[in-house]
């Protein structure tokens, strides 16, 4: 196992490039067993759940083979409707297999994802979706087994807008027979990127990114080349790494008509900034505390909620943050204190009073976001500070120890 050291406090000069979009390009991976032709996917950026997500594609019986950020993916000879527990329990997003599976082979046998560090996280509204379009589906030993003669279009409606739950339907969608319309849909940017690649396969989907879609089924996709769009949660996280270093930076590749609630909290918690060639230049100013709320796009996302408190940690004044859309996402603020911040938890909001000064420590990630949120904190605390667990950084960040390390920041790994 790894862990982060960085030595800080730091000042950060440069220009951070960001790479494509995890949470964009899982989904487009699982759709390539839509088809039995090509799916060549560019910008996908290295990362373990991408790894993940390449091995369950050779488990079923397709090809995935990466040359630096292009996947290509085969599914002509899939032969196999089982994703095992053993790598569901390693990326939850391996759910979004369900719905291709259930259109391509007509039967699916997955294992249910379970908890995880952030919530409960269940899969039921993907599972009665299916089942509402025809999926004949069991719950047997922790898996999903599900078959179907073929899925027939339907009115779906979501309680909660799922993002994994809508991109399942909509794969699930595209090759049943007649129209699904889907109520309380996710609306995503990622959710869109994907609509966008379906369609140029040839699927019919209409109304992607608002909260109605409508899909109207057809008998055959065809093979693609798709660029998946940048990552808007790495960009907005060097948006907070200059804030919390009071540092200017460039960061290339922003996808800024993603970004509007990221950019809009950080010049309200005193960052500025410009657009330059091709993304944006940002500055950290005197941090000023703020109310952020987390929501469903194209409200704050909740995958920025533990970076922003970091910076919060330090702004002069009180800050309240609450988390709407998992029950369990405050795992930092335990490691945030350990480094001298000064927040408290009551149910589903923290109360973030920002201190002068944090002072480094051995500081443990318990999931993705929480792990950004410490290396953040790490570049400004003064001394040194060990991220330990790195290994869910990796899930998400493309080489952030690299990119820092460009931008000027003392922050190496080293085995834990
Ligand atoms: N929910 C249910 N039942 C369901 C599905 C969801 O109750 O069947 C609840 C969840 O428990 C949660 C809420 O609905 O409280 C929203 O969950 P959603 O299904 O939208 O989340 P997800 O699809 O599992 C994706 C991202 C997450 C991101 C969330 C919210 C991927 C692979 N994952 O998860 O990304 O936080 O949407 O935007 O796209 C991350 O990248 O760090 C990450 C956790």
């Amino acid at each position: 196992m790894d862990k982060f050291v960085i030595e800080g406090p730091t000042k950060l000069k440069g220009k951070a490039v960001v790479s494509g979009s995890k949470n964009a390009s899982l989904p487009m991976m699982a759709a390539a067993i839509l088809t039995d032709k090509d799916v060549i996917l560019n910008n996908v950026p290295n990362l373990r759940d991408i790894d993940t997500m390449c091995q369950l594609m050779l488990k079923l019986g397709c090809e995935c083979e990466r040359e630096d950020k292009t996947l290509k993916i085969n599914c002509a000879n899939i032969s196999s409707d089982f994703a095992p527990y053993d790598l569901v329990r390693k990326m939850r997003a391996s759910i979004l297999v369900f719905g291709p599976l259930m259109a391509r082979l007509r039967s699916a046998h997955v294992s249910l994802p379970g908890g995880c560090a952030i919530g409960v996280r269940p899969v039921n509204l993907h599972i009665n979706a299916i089942r509402s379009m025809g999926g004949d589906v069991d719950i047997e030993n922790g898996y999903i087994i599900a078959k179907t003669e073929r899925l027939r279009g339907e009115t779906i409606y979501f309680d909660i807008p799922t993002v994994t739950g809508t991109e399942n339907v909509m794969m699930a969608a595209v090759l049943a027979s007649g129209k699904t319309v889907i109520k309380n849909a996710a609306r995503e940017p990622e959710v869109v990127d994907l609509a966008k690649m379906l369609k140029k396969m040839g699927a019919k989907i209409e109304g992607e990114g608002e909260s109605v879609i409508e899909i109207e089924g057809v008998d055959y996709l065809d093979g693609v080349e798709y660029t998946v769009m940048p990552d808007r949660i790495e960009a907005g996280t060097f948006m907070c790494a200059a804030l919390i270093t009071q540092s200017e930076i460039e960061i290339e590749n922003a996808p800024l008509f993603a970004m509007d609630a990221i950019l809009d909290k950080f010049v309200e918690v005193g960052g500025e900034y410009e657009l330059a060639e091709n993304g944006l230049i940002v500055r950290g100013r005197q941090i000023k505390p703020t109310m952020i709320k987390t929501a469903v796009y194209p409200g704050f996302p909740t995958d920025m909620q533990a970076q922003f408190m970091a910076v919060l940690s330090l702004a002069k004044g009180t800050s309240i943050i609450e988390e709407t859309i998992f029950e369990n996402r405050f795992m930092h603020v335990a490691e945030l204190n350990r480094l001298g911040a000064n927040i408290v938890v009551s149910g589903s909001k923290a109360v973030v009073e920002g201190v002068d000064r944090l002072i480094g420590a051995s500081v443990m990630a318990t999931d993705l976001r929480a792990s950004a949120s410490l290396v953040l904190a790490g570049l400004a605390a003064h001394g040194r500070t060990e991220v330990l667990r790195i290994y869910h950084l990796d899930r998400g960040y493309e080489s952030l120890e690299k990119k820092l390390t460009q931008l000027g920041a003392k922050i190496w790994r080293e085995k834990q």
